[in-house]
C-alpha cells in the first residue's frame, strides 16, 4: 500500500571521488529493486557529479538542507538550485540542524513550504531528546514539531512529504529505539496526521524511522505496521550495509 523508502543521509562525509564510488556501487546493486524507493543525500559538493552518475537509475538524489529564499544569503542553498543540480528531494528539520544550528520550528516550516513549492519532495524530520523521553514528553514534543513544522500544508502537499521520526538519543549512538518504541511513536504520528488532515492522507503518508539503523535491526523495524522505511546515517556510508538495509527481509 505504502511503498517503503530507504534513504541514506551521508551528512558531512565523502569527497567527490568517494561519493562517486559509493553511488556507482549502489546503482549497480540496487537498480533491480522495484518495491522500495531508494534516496541518497550526499554533501552538496557531490550532488552534480552524482546526478550524472545516477542518470537511468531509480535512485533519487536529495539535498540535506535548504534555505527558504534566494538572493543575498551567503553560504546557503535554495530549493530551486537543488532541483537545478538534479535533486528531487530534500531533508528538512534534521535534529543536527535543530540542535547545532538552532533551527526553530517556524523557520523549518518556511523551508518545508519553499521546497514543496519548488516541486521537491520533503523528508521532514522530528524527534525527542533523551531528557524529553524520560520526562514522558515524547508525544508532546512530536506534536509541536509536526503542528508547527507542517503548518499551512494541505492534503495535496502531503503527497510529497515524508515524515522521518528520529529520536535524538538514537542518532549515532548505536542505541536504536526498540521495535515497540519506534512503532508506538509512528502510530502516534499517523494518528495525529489523521486529525490534522484526514484518514486517507495519514494512511498514505510514509513515516520513516532513523537512529542507529543497521543491517541487524532493519528487519524487525520494517515488520512494524507503521514503519514505512528508514533514514540511515552511519550505515549508509558503506555500500554493503546500505544494500543489506535496502534489501531488508520482507515478510
Ligand atoms: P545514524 O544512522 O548514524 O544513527 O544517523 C541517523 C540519522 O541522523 C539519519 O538522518
Amino acid at each position: 500500500m505504502r511503498t517503503p523508502i530507504i534513504a541514506g543521509n551521508w551528512k558531512l562525509n565523502k569527497t567527490v571521488d568517494e561519493a562517486l564510488a559509493l553511488a556507482k556501487d549502489l546503482k549497480g546493486q540496487l537498480s533491480d529493486l522495484t518495491d522500495v524507493e531508494i534516496i541518497i543525500a550526499p554533501p552538496f559538493t557531490a550532488l552534480a557529479p552524482l546526478a550524472s552518475t545516477l542518470t537511468d537509475s531509480p535512485i533519487v538524489l536529495a539535498g540535506q538542507n535548504c534555505f527558504p529564499s534566494e538572493g543575498a544569503y551567503t553560504g546557503e542553498i535554495s530549493p530551486a538550485l537543488l532541483r537545478d543540480v538534479g535533486c528531487r528531494a530534500v531533508i528538512i528539520g534534521h535534529s543536527e540542524r535543530r540542535q547545532l544550528f538552532a533551527e526553530q520550528d517556524d523557520f523549518i516550516n518556511q523551508k518545508v513550504k519553499a521546497a514543496l513549492a519548488t516541486g521537491l519532495k520533503v523528508i521532514f524530520c522530528i524527534g525527542e531528546t533523551l531528557t524529553e523521553r524520560n520526562e514522558n514528553r515524547t508525544f508532546e514534543v512530536l506534536e509541536k514539531q509536526i503542528r508547527m513544522g507542517m503548518s499551512g500544508l494541505d492534503s495535496a502537499a502531503m503527497t510529497r512529504l515524508t515524515v522521518a521520526y528520529e529520536p535524538i538519543w538514537a542518532i549515532g549512538t548505536g542505541q536504536t529505539a526498540s521495535n515497540e518504541q519506534a512503532q508506538e511513536a509512528h502510530h502516534f504520528i499517523r494518528g495525529l496526521l489523521s486529525q490534522l488532515f484526514d484518514v486517507s492522507t495519514a494512511e498514505a503518508t510514509r513515516i520513516l524511522y532513523g537512529g542507529s539503523v543497521k543491517p541487524d535491526n532493519i528487519d524487525g523495524l520494517m515488520h512494524q505496521a507503521d514503519i514505512d522505511g528508514a533514514l540511515v546515517g552511519g550505515a549508509s556510508l558503506k555500500a554493503c550495509d546500505f544494500i543489506r538495509i535496502a534489501r531488508y527481509k520482507r515478510c
